[in-house]
């Protein structure tokens, strides 16, 4: 998830366009760039690595770029290292180095969003006479419309429809191109745009925020459509190139509710972004019905040859590990064996080169996780990170990497982050089950069928959550919360518990819920709260028997299952039904409920949901 901003009118552009990446660094904040047009002059672009200062800086406050019309950009890195020659803008030209200075280019252009068959269109373009200085899929998409603008001179608005019709993926695009010297050129789909136009002056922004110190007036593009701005005015166009009407809309929200996008906070925001973090990160790794992990560098012989998997992570990672364990020893066969990371450096745990050690880290900087990596390669293993920030320490020091597509997560507690790493694990094991001939192509092709289901089934879920939002009322002074379940159950129960705890300061626990008559059972008192997630059907009626053996000491019960499991309202007092699927990814759908009661229940208790006391987004020390 990037940041892209435009102006064009009477004033210079930018310290605007500076003004208004500031309040979009929460999308992205490893590179930023600004490409400014001082009348027919050639654009000149200036770009800086790390948060957006750096780059004010370097332009004097953008003092030090003259011109009234320019786009900027700040970057989360999807394709390529963050770094000066993958940062935006990107030129047609074909510039030596990083693109940068008063580039010789006929298209200048930023973009959020992930193409998905740049490699493929960047080969017809190589065939066609271009040079690339990046990796990323951005330049490829600017030197596309460069293309068409050069092969049928019909125009900027035809050259990018041309260029839509060949993309496949996700796009907010801001173009200047050379012969159009005050007029920003602006495309859209699935990623989000708006467009500002009043007293002679216009603006692009990716999100609200970016613009709203200048004007309440604006255009929300659609999907699929190319709009025309100039100083004051902005045209739209279809597909086709036909000019359509758009509506001008007021905007009435406030500059921190437009942060978040008009939610409460930044993790109901997240919550709410799960299916397209999941969505994205499943596009990133299969392609057509089939598992791409090139980019990982693990190849087929290297994944026959794994006789172990150690798992090592931290937190809400580490959860996934112990989900991922399930399924990775069900699918594939596989020995599976979970770690803490600061406990892992202090075993002896059997390693050889037939080790796979798989960390899982967010921020891809936590040190007890990193410490761990370290030591898994010294012990001679293998190690494949799933990391969520490119170019992060861990993503760097490992062998091998799978990115997770969540984009940047702000609430401390989190959530899509989580969900985007659970479905990268179930990819990563239905690719080994098949390359060890434990599954056939038709299972596999129907596993990740299902899994292309998993965002539509979590959007489902969130627009019941009215329902868990009324619970979490009735539960806010809750001294003691159990989350109990079986198998994958137990590995979901484990980050309901912390997602709890966390953000609402209620003292609660996971338990797998045959352990309970081990000891733990002797805490249920009356209304203690046990909340049972009951997905996994072999293992459904010990865990409700689990439940009432709590019932029947004065525990108040929450059950969460799938639909169609309506006997169990006859057991429990509270039950959430969430929408099946194959009981091995169970997890991804089991834990959104667990989320909103978490959150919830925090907002109950007038907490700082997104800031909770005690707590660092990334945990770098030790
Ligand atoms: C989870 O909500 C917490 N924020 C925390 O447990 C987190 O998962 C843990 O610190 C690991 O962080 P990482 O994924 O960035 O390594």
């Amino acid at each position: 998830m990037c940041g892209i901003v435009g102006y064009t009118g009477r004033r210079q552009a930018a310290p605007i366009l500076l003004d208004s990446l500031s309040r979009l660094e929460y999308r992205g904040y490893d590179s930023a760039g600004l490409a400014v047009r001082n009348g027919a002059a050639l654009a000149e672009v200036v770009k800086a690595t790390g948060k957006l200062y750096h780059l004010a800086d370097k332009t004097d406050q953008g003092r030090a770029l003259a011109g009234c019309c320019g786009i900027g950009h700040t970057r989360w890195a999807t394709h390529g290292d963050p770094s000066i020659v993958n940062a935006h803008p990107h030129v047609s030209g074909n510039c030596s180095g990083s693109g940068s200075g008063a580039v010789e280019s006929d298209v200048v252009g930023v973009h959020n969003g992930i193409i998905e068959n740049y490699t493929e269109l960047k080969e017809k373009l190589l065939r066609h006479g271009y040079v690339f200085y990046s990796d990323t899929d951005t330049e490829v998409a600017v030197k596309l419309v460069d293309y068409y603008y050069k092969k049928y001179k019909i125009g900027p608005v035809d050259a990018i429809t041309r260029t839509m019709v060949r993309i496949r993926g996700s796009y907010a695009l801001a173009l200047m191109f050379k012969d159009y010297p005050d007029e920003i050129f602006a495309a859209r789909k699935d990623s989000p745009l708006i467009i500002g136009a009043e007293d002679g002056e216009a603006y692009l922004a990716s999100d609200v925020p970016a613009i709203l110190k200048y004007t309440r007036q604006v255009y929300y593009i659609d999907n699929l459509q190319v709009a025309r701005v100039s100083p004051g005015k902005a045209l739209f166009y279809d597909l086709n190139g036909d000019e359509v009407e758009m509506p001008l809309t007021e905007i009435t929200w406030d500059a921190e509710a437009a942060e978040k996008g008009g939610f409460e906070h930044f993790m109901l925001k997240e919550i709410h972004e799960q299916p397209g973090a999941v969505r994205d990160t499943l596009n990133s790794i299969v392609k057509d019905g089939w598992v791409d992990l090139s980019q990982t560098g693990l190849t087929e012989d290297a994944i026959r040859s794994i006789e172990q998997i150690v798992i090592v992570a931290c937190g809400s990672a580490w959860h996934v590990g112990m989900a991922a364990q399930y399924v990775m020893e069900d699918l594939a066969g596989i020995p599976v064996r979970v770690e803490l990371a600061s406990e892992f450096r202090y075993r002896s745990i059997p390693i050889s080169g037939g080790t796979l050690v798989i960390i899982i880290s967010q921020s891809g900087e936590t040190a007890d996780s990193l410490a761990a990596l370290r030591v898994a390669k010294e012990r001679g293993a293998q190690t494949l990170a799933i990391v969520n920030v490119i170019g992060s320490t861990i993503a760097r020091e490992a062998d091998h990497v799978l990115y997770t597509l969540a984009g940047p997560e702000i609430a401390v507690a989190t959530t899509k982050a989580y969900s985007a790493q659970l479905i990268a694990s179930d990819v990563l094991a239905i690719h080994m089950a098949r390359i060890r001939e434990k599954m056939t192509a038709e299972e596999a092709e129907r596993l990740l069928g299902e899994l292309a289901l998993i965002p539509e089934k979590i959007s489902r879920i969130l627009e019941e959550k009215e329902r868990l939002q009324w619970f979490s009322s009735k539960m806010a002074n809750t001294r003691d919360i159990f989350f109990i379940g079986r198998g994958l159950d137990y590995a979901i129960s484990l980050e309901g518990s912390l997602k709890m705890k966390e953000i609402s300061y209620i003292h609660s626990e996971a338990y797998a819920a045959g352990e309970l008559k081990h000891g733990t059972i002797s805490l249920v008192e009356n209304n203690t709260l046990i909340i049972g997630v009951l997905t996994q059907k072999a293992l459904y009626e010990k865990t409700v028997s689990n439940m009432m053996e709590c019932k029947s000491r004065g525990g108040y019960l929450l059950g969460i299952t799938t639909n169609g499991n309506f006997d169990l309202e006859d057991s429990v007092n509270f039950t959430v039904y969430i929408p099946k699927t194959d009981e091995h990814f169970m997890a991804s759908l089991a834990v959104v409920p667990l989320q909103l009661l978490g959150y919830y229940t925090s907002v109950n208790r007038g907490l700082d949901v997104d800031k909770p006391r005690n707590l660092a987004k990334s945990v770098t020390v030790e």
